[in-house]
Parts: C-alpha cells; sequence; structure tokens
C-alpha cells in the first residue's frame, strides 16, 4: 500500500524521476498572517534593531543574495569581525535546529532574539529597543494592526518569524520537474555513486543532523585580530574547554563537549536550495563556487580524524562532476527580490520597505 501510494505520487510528478518523491518530498505550504508578517518584515530592514543602529537583520542577510551575504564570513557589529558565514533565510521556517552548530533548537522567536543581543552580531539590549519602537507612530499604529498591542520585545520576536515564513522556495526547476537532460544525470549521481543524498535528503535537501565533512579552517579567524577576538569571546562564553588555544572552530562540540573530542568539527547539513544566490559556501564560507564543492567531495574532503566515512573520494570524471553541478543549480528558483533599496529617513537607513502602507514589495 505505502509503495503503490509513492508510485503514484511519484508518477503525478514525473514518471522519471518517482524516486523524487520517496527521497525529498515537497516543502509544505504554510499560513501566514498578513499583518504580522508585514511588521515583521519592517523590523527585518530596520537597522534601529541593532545597539548603535548601522545594522538591520537585512545588512547582513541580503536579499539580493537569498538573503545569505557574499563575504566569506559576514558583516558583524561595528568593532567586531565575524567567523561563520552568513546562511540562507529562505526556508529557514522549514528547520527544526539553528545556526551552524545547531546550538538554538526550539523556535525562530529564539533564534530572532538570539541574533538581535548576541554582541557580534546587533548587540541590541531588547528593553532599549522596545523603547525605540514605541517612539515611532508607524510602529505604534503596526504593532496594534498585527494585535500584539504597544511596541513590545515580544511583538518583535514574534512578527520576525512571522515575515520568515513568507521567504519559501516554490520556484525552482527541480520542484517544477523541468530537469534538464544533464540535471537528471546529476540527481542520478546525486542518490546513487557520489553519495550526496546520504545526508541531503528531505524537502530541504538536507537530514537536520551534523556532520564532520572535512571542511578545512578558515585561517582568517586566527589570522585576524578583530575575527580572533569574537572566536574566543564566543568558545569562552559556550564553556569550550582550552578557548585560547583553539586552532579550529568546533561546531556542534559546543552541544555535545564529548571528552574525546571525536564530535570536534561537526557541523550541520545545510540546505542545497537557491545555491545559485548564496555563494561562498560552508560553515566558513570558504568555498566560492559550486564546482569547487563538487571538486572537494570528488576529492574526499581535507583530512580530519574525525571525518564521516561517506566522505570519500569519489573518482567522478570532469563531465559528471559538470552533471552534479547542474542538478545542484535545478534546485534554485526565480529571486525571491531582484531589488536592492536602500535609503535613510530620519538619519536611520532602511532597506527596501519605504512605506508599510502603500509598499508591494
Ligand atoms: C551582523 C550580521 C547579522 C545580522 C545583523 C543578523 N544575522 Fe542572522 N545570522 C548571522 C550569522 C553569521 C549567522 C550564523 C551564526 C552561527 O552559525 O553561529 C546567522 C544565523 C541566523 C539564523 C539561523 C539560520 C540557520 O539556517 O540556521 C536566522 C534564522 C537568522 N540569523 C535570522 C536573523 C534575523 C531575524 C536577524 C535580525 C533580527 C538577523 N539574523 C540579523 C549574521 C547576522
Ligand atoms: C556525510 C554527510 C554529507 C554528505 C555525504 C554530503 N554532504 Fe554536503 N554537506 C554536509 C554538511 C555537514 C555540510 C556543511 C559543512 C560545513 O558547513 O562545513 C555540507 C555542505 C554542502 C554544501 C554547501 C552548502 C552551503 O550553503 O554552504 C553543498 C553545495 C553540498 N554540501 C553538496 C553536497 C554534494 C554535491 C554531495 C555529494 C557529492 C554532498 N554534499 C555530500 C553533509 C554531507
Amino acid at each position: 500500500m505505502k509503495n503503490m501510494l509513492v508510485l503514484a505520487a511519484g508518477m503525478a510528478v514525473s514518471f522519471g524521476v518517482w524516486s523524487k518523491t520517496e527521497l525529498f518530498g515537497q516543502l509544505q505550504d504554510i499560513k501566514v498572517d498578513n499583518a504580522k508578517a508585514e511588521l515583521g518584515k519592517r523590523l527585518f530592514f530596520d537597522s534601529r534593531l541593532s545597539g548603535n543602529s548601522t545594522l538591520s537583520c537585512a545588512s547582513c542577510h541580503q536579499p539580493e543574495y537569498g538573503y545569505a551575504n557574499p563575504e566569506a564570513m559576514g558583516p558583524a557589529y561595528t568593532g567586531s569581525k565575524g567567523f561563520r558565514n552568513v546562511p540562507t533565510l529562505i526556508n529557514t521556517v522549514y528547520k527544526k535546529v539553528w545556526f551552524h552548530d545547531g546550538r538554538i533548537g526550539t523556535n525562530l522567536n529564539d533564534v530572532t532574539r538570539e541574533n538581535i543581543t548576541e554582541d557580534w552580531l546587533m548587540n541590541m539590549d531588547m528593553r532599549l529597543m522596545q523603547e525605540r519602537l514605541k517612539q515611532d507612530p508607524v510602529y505604534v499604529e503596526m504593532f496594534k494592526a498585527a494585535g500584539y498591542g504597544e511596541p513590545s520585545n515580544g511583538g518583535v520576536r514574534n512578527a520576525i518569524p512571522e515575515y520568515l515564513k513568507t521567504l519559501t522556495s516554490s520556484s525552482s526547476p527541480f520542484d517544477k520537474g523541468e530537469l534538464s537532460q544533464q540535471g537528471k544525470k546529476g540527481l542520478a549521481l546525486f542518490t546513487g555513486k557520489a553519495g550526496c543524498s546520504e545526508c541531503h535528503h528531505g524537502p530541504l535537501l538536507s537530514d537536520g543532523l551534523s556532520h564532520n565533512t572535512g571542511v578545512p579552517e578558515n585561517v582568517d579567524i586566527f589570522l585576524d585580530p578583530l575575527r580572533h577576538q569574537t572566536f574566543i569571546a564566543f568558545n569562552m562564553f559556550m564553556g569550550n574547554e582550552n578557548y585560547m588555544g583553539l586552532k579550529r572552530d568546533v561546531g556542534a562540540h559546543v552541544q555535545t563537549h564529548k571528552a574525546d573530542g571525536s564530535d570536534l568539527g561537526k557541523f550541520f547539513t545545510p540546505t542545497l536550495r537557491e545555491l545559485k544566490y548564496t555563494a561562498p559556501y560552508m560553515h566558513n564560507g570558504l568555498m566560492q563556487t559550486l564546482e569547487e564543492v563538487v571538486e572537494f567531495y570528488n576529492q574526499g574532503g581535507w583530512p580530519d580524524s574525525n571525518k564521516d566515512e561517506r566522505i570519500r573520494p569519489l573518482n567522478l570524471n570532469t563531465q559528471e562532476q559538470a552533471e552534479l553541478v547542474a542538478f545542484l543549480n535545478s534546485l534554485s528558483g526565480e529571486p525571491l527580490t531582484t531589488e536592492k533599496h536602500v535609503w535613510t529617513e530620519g538619519g536611520y537607513t532602511y532597506q527596501l520597505i519605504k512605506d508599510w502602507r502603500t509598499s508591494k514589495n
């Protein structure tokens, strides 16, 4: 019975790729509360949410780069530099665990708070933020319209995730069953000889787990004093042993703290959707192109005593590597937005929304 259902569902998509339905499934539609999402959107593009009013969520999660960032390790709060690549927010609403090391596994409300208050991200005291927002008549009106009463921390932490619900993939050739010949061969390699779907499966092309794939360190973290400061402070705060001498990003070790160190260097499997926009890749932005990523896997990753045994030399020829890249490209749809709006109003930098009452964006 189960097999028949799978087969029937698969045929509806396209007989040729029926295994797609079984292995990957589809992203579920999500209900969105418009008034809350609209408020969330204005907050997302408002630099007043950072301590010194210089960074909005969109400064790092830039819409024109798939809500990720073109820098290897994205921007940071004034006086700091970061040590991790800015992840895409497209489809983040479908995730169960967030951040490259999976350190938050509750909900996007908590992830939003972490981004606002973390000292190297927005470095904002939320009590101060609440008072700032109350001084803006547009917010007073919008919070009320969204059913939150007056501007509040809780409202912000609820409205931004509501906006994130609107950032979902829908139009990729993969979803529309429109793979090119090359892409189809790439899919066969992805699920077969190259073994990618061992970890990249489900609607996000991610198993939602952490693995050590032998991605080398980005030495910039240790060479740039501003990055190194942030890195040390973070590791101290997370209770990592020997944080002063650390020469690697420990990844998911922050949660498991295994004494034998076998969990060092594990990172959460990212989604493979919308990669066309989100370069560079990996937790530290070390790889610039998908060709480089595929070459990395083909070589079996870098040496690492904790490396997952499924990461091994693949012996793919040049043509097969190109096919895999074609498949990866088929997982991106039309951009959610192509416009870049930046403007200053009353001394604050906004992007994208000018007037929430008339904006169609
Ligand atoms: C200064 C840059 C910066 C700003 C500003 C920023 N972020 Fe992030 N964000 C990051 C980085 C870097 C990470 C990954 C950090 C890590 O893994 O340790 C991240 C992670 C996330 C994640 C988890 C994504 C995932 O797939 O695990 C979400 C969701 C998120 N940010 C939302 C927001 C929201 C909402 C705002 C505004 C309130 C915001 N961010 C502001 C840089 C930023
Ligand atoms: C053992 C599990 C595993 C296997 C097998 C695997 N991956 Fe990954 N993949 C991961 C993890 C974990 C990461 C994140 C690593 C990091 O951030 O350092 C990743 C990252 C990526 C990224 C970067 C995405 C981004 O946004 O940064 C791409 C692209 C990718 N994998 C494609 C592939 C392809 C193609 C294959 C097959 C050749 C493959 N993966 C096999 C676990 C795996």
